[in-house]
């Protein structure tokens, strides 16, 4: 299940489409265009690994014509003209590494994402979400100390850290809120070393999804393990973990 695959765009203007809170968003916010023998649908999207943070959605739907952007296999331009809808280009812009979906929060206690409603969204200025860490050996969670759009500061750390806000390292960590309204930063770690550390757990799924009708992992995102549950069996039940 490593096939996540992104790549790296080229720079591609967005005339006319406008960013921040005012880009085009083709479909509805929790559809994709779904490509079916060259011609676009919005679908809802099951997986969300891939999404659009805007105020303006189903561009679409709203029987406008020009330009809009949408999730398709990566980012990308359309052009809507007369009921057509026209893949133009990949839709570069920076991207965010969103451990949960939009509209849901990172429960730090269960190490599972929580879908809450009325979420302020308003610690991410990206447009384009990317969600979750699949592709991790390891994961450790951190808590932490506020962040800027460039850089972050561990809790009891004085150093700051470089955002590597670049598609380059996509997959290489995520950030989110958790249900203290603080932020988390849940990084990848190359190496099991860190688990002589922390308590580290064997999942079977990767990051973010569960086994769905037997041993299929699908992406959820809601089922985590609370680890208090087992403190008598488990040393450090509260560190950062996983595998
Ligand atoms: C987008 O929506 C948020 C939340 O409803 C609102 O605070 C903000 O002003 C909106 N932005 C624009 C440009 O409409
Ligand atoms: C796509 O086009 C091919 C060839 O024209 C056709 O056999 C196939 O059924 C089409 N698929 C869908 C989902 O429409
Ligand atoms: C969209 O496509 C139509 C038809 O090909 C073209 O006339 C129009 O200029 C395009 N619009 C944009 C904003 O590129
Ligand atoms: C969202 O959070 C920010 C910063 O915490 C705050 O300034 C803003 O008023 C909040 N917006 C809403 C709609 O709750
Ligand atoms: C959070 O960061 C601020 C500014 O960098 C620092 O003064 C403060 O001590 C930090 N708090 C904790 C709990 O690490
Ligand atoms: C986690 O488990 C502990 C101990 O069983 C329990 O007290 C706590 O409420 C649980 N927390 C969550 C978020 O499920």
């Amino acid at each position: 299940m490593n096939s996540f695959v992104i790549t790296l765009f080229a720079t591609v203007t967005l005339s006319g489409v406008l960013a921040g809170n005012d880009l085009k968003k083709c479909c509805k916010p929790e559809e994709y265009y779904e490509n079916v023998n060259g011609s676009y649908y919005c679908v809802h999207d099951e997986t969300r690994r891939l999404q659009i943070l805007t105020n303006e959605t189903d561009f679409v739907g709203k029987q406008n014509e020009g330009e809009c952007v949408e999730v398709s296999d990566g980012f990308f331009l359309f052009n809507i003209s007369d009921r057509e809808v026209i893949k133009v280009s990949p839709a570069r812009g920076k991207v965010y590494p969103k451990c949960c979906p939009l509209n849901f929060i990172y429960n730090s206690i269960i190490h599972a994402c929580q879908e809450k409603e009325d979420t302020n969204h308003s610690f991410i200025k990206e447009n384009f979400i990317k969600v979750g860490v699949p592709n991790c050996r390891v994961v450790v969670d951190y808590k932490l100390n506020g962040t800027t759009d460039y850089e972050y500061g561990l809790l009891e750390s004085k150093s700051r850290y470089l955002r590597r806000n670049s598609l380059q390292y996509f997959g290489s960590y995520c950030i989110d809120e958790t249900e203290e309204a603080s932020l988390v930063i849940r990084e990848c770690k190359e190496s099991i070393e860190i688990c002589e550390e922390v308590k580290c757990i064997k999942k079977c799924c990767p990051d973010g999804q569960s086994f769905i009708d037997g041993s299929n992992c699908k992406d959820t995102y809601r089922h985590g393990l609370n680890l208090s549950a087992w403190a008598n069996a488990v040393n450090k039940p509260t560190g950062n973990f996983f595998l």
